[in-house]
């Protein structure tokens, strides 16, 4: 029998009966009732959730009792409701968990084994209450459970770059979840099945608006609408933040200039941040792009990024507010090699914030490439709040289109040792504040969300908001353990369809990165929309706008010579890094075109020349998307069919996009290279077709 097509529109939060007897047993013997303590909102959305989810998973009634009895076998409440009802916790326990950890326990009593769920707030708990059902989802035993989980980052936030208008920079997935027009009158489900989304994943912040920013958004019309989304958001414990554009004290308030040392624009923004908490008392901050790509900032008028970031905390400071200032600079007159303009206009910075200012950095040292190095800023400014900001959407990643897996690239970059003091100081650890000593920390990452009825555009791309949020709030869980558990929670417990699976995930970053830019190369998509390739274009005002500044490809070699001969970009990352990558032979073959100009005939460890190796990546990412593609077609009969379509449509433009991307890119480097027609590709066999690409996604979402 067919099973019924799905949508994609419950995420991960799919609940499905158990269909292992053994386990429903156990299962239904351990939760044959729940009770949830307390009242007010969030204990509402506990009880609808457990409502929800239990009969489902467990195909059959499960009372939700008001009150607590003898026989109670889940227990649900904050520590102090616990403690009222006689089931005190050890003190040292519940001051582990910090305000947003919980803590699920088997608890012995009067002859049954209680399942408790606390934290010491409401928020914590319905992560809890969630994390519970992750492991009926995922078929986990659930018998002697003693689970104390906390986060590591304190802000765990998405990044909406969304504007009024309805639309989405780098949106790949529909219009804007967020309906300015009538945004005070409704209250759709849609904005709660955000949320819940959001909390279910541990995700505690939200930025509504883009970060080229309009002024408006700060106008008391926009404001309002902004509380009625925070009003909503508020239970599911995510707070609100907004993106300011700098000038607004210009464009709004009609003052002469926004200098944030003239005194007359500081109360301008003091009072702009009271109004904003009078509406929203626990709104989350500012995120600022400042002189960056054309944006006002303190630059402008002579004063500096920290003048600008410190303005800013200071009016926010009162109310707890936090500002995510944006290390995303690149002007030409710092440096003529992109990558090192960040390092050069933020070091010298280092201890001239405020303690409610993070500087917000991306992965990397250019923009969100399918591979770059970590970027230099972490490890360099140890007396400054660093925050990783991640891109979820995949703007230079094939977009909506492919499938490609971010959670091993997150963990690469958390993962990288910066040697800032020794070994152990991880990425991770930097941001986490432990290496430096900091208690505050922020994680953000760019969202891929939209008004698609699936959210995300292609159902695979579901995986990296899941796998967003559970980084962020434990950076040592593995890509392998969270595809596990998407996989399981998304599609199946069927133990084929989830290795399967798993396997088309795991290898996707790497497959994505060799029909791209293997070996380092970088930023050579098209110009404006960046989906396609196009390593020759070489037409905008700006050096760094043009792709072959990034390769740099002639007749000697490929590559942007990065060490100590050419920009010495290399020299900003601690030793024995900047010796590795300032040395050819010991440059991570991953980042060697990234670092160096490599001559064509420069030998690879596998023996290849450059040229040669260069050609097989690209056969390599290939032939990586022909496996997915066939992985996928052996599915067909234990996916959905609605969903398995969808995805193999998808799938299929990838494989076709690919082998696009080898036909350029092995054509265009085949021009510079000594021994192009030894291994040339006899390109002729090859459709020339370009594909367009697809931005609003709208006509593959009803396939
Ligand atoms: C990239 C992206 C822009 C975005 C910018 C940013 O350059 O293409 O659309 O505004 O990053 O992060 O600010």
């Amino acid at each position: 029998m067919e099973m019924p097509g799905e949508d994609g529109y419950e995420l991960w939060l799919r609940y499905r009966k158990v269909d292992n007897p053994g386990q429903l047993a156990r299962y239904r013997e351990a939760i044959p009732n729940a009770t949830v303590l307390g009242s007010g909102a969030t204990p509402d959305i506990v009880r609808s959730e457990l409502a929800r989810a239990l009969p489902v998973l467990l195909d059959r009634p499960v009372p939700l009792l008001d009150q607590v009895q003898a026989d109670n076998a889940l227990v649900v409440g904050t520590v102090d409701e616990l403690a009222a009802t006689g089931v005190t916790l050890p003190q040292a326990d519940c001051c582990e968990l910090g305000e947003e950890g919980f803590l699920i326990r088997s608890h012995p009593t009067a002859g049954i084994t209680q399942t408790l769920i606390t934290g010491n707030s409401w928020p914590a708990v319905l992560t809890g209450v969630f994390h519970l059902l992750r492991l009926l989802q995922t078929r986990q035993d659930i018998d002697g459970l003693n689970l104390s989980l906390s986060p590591r980052i304190r802000h765990r936030v998405l990044g909406h770059w969304d504007n009024v208008d309805g639309s989405i920079e780098r949106g790949y997935a529909g219009r804007s979840l967020w309906n300015w027009d009538d945004l005070q009158a409704t209250t759709g489900t849609r904005y709660h099945d955000y949320a819940r989304s959001c909390a279910s994943i541990g995700i505690n912040g939200t930025v509504l608006n883009n970060v080229n920013a309009q002024a408006e958004s700060l106008s008391t019309e926009y404001l309002r609408k902004t509380a009625a989304l925070a009003d909503l958001f508020r239970p599911y414990g995510l707070r609100v933040y907004l993106a300011p554009l700098f000038s607004a004290p210009v464009q709004l308030g009609g003052l002469a200039t926004s200098d944030p040392r003239d005194p007359v624009v500081a109360e301008w923004w003091r009072r702009k941040v009271d109004e904003v908490y009078r509406l929203i008392p626990d709104f989350g901050g500012f995120e600022v792009k400042a002189n960056s790509e054309g944006q006002p900032g303190p630059q402008d008028v002579g004063a500096n990024h920290d003048d600008g970031a410190n303005m800013l905390a200071a009016a926010l400071e009162p109310h707890g507010g936090t500002v995510l200032w944006r290390a995303f600079v690149y002007d030409v007159a710092t440096d003529a090699d992109r990558a090192k303009c960040a390092y050069k206009e933020f070091v010298p910075l280092d201890g001239r914030f405020r303690p409610n200012v993070f500087v917000q950095v991306k992965n990397g040292p250019i923009d969100f490439q399918p591979r770059e190095p970590f970027h230099p800023l972490f490890g360099a400014m140890e007396k400054t709040l660093l925050a990783l900001e991640l891109q979820i959407t995949q703007e230079y990643l094939g977009q909506s289109m492919h499938l490609v897996y971010l959670a091993p690239m997150w963990k690469e970059i958390l993962d990288s040792e910066t040697y800032a003091k020794g070994p152990g100081s991880t990425v991770a650890r930097i941001v986490e504040g432990a290496a430096d000593g900091h208690t505050a920390s922020c994680i953000l990452g760019v969202a891929n969300t939209g008004s698609d009825r699936n959210w995300c555009g292609h159902h695979f791309a579901q995986a990296n908001w899941y796998a967003f949020g559970r980084i962020a709030w434990d950076s040592d869980l593995s890509a392998e353990a969270i595809a596990d558990e998407w996989v399981r929670m998304t599609w199946s417990n069927d133990p084929s369809v989830l290795e399967a699976i798993k396997t088309m995930m795991l290898g996707s970053w790497e497959a994505c990165i060799n029909y791209m830019t293997p070996l380092g190369l970088h930023h050579i998509m098209q110009e404006g929309h960046h989906y396609g390739p196009d390593p020759g274009f070489n037409a905008a005002p700006r050096a760094d706008w043009n792709n072959v500044y990034y390769h740099q490809a002639d007749a000697k070699g490929v590559g942007f010579d990065r060490s100590s001969t050419g920009s010495d970009a290399a020299s900003q990352y601690h030793s024995p890094l900047r010796e590795q990558f300032d040395d050819i032979d010991t440059c991570p073959e991953k980042l060697l075109l990234w670092f160096h100009h490599a001559p064509w005939d420069h030998r690879l460890r596998s023996g290849l020349t450059l040229w040669e190796e260069l050609q097989q990546r690209y056969d390599a990412g290939v032939a990586a998307v022909e496996e997915m593609v066939s992985i996928w077609q052996g599915l067909q009969a234990k996916i959905d069919p609605q969903r398995h379509k969808h995805a193999s449509k998808r799938l299929k433009q990838q494989l076709e996009n690919a082998r696009l991307w080898r036909e350029v890119c092995v054509d265009y480097f085949g021009n510079f290279a000594p021994s192009k027609d030894s291994w040339r590709r006899s390109l002729d066999s090859w459709s020339k077709s370009a594909t367009a690409p697809n931005r609003s996604s709208s006509d593959l979402t009803t396939v």
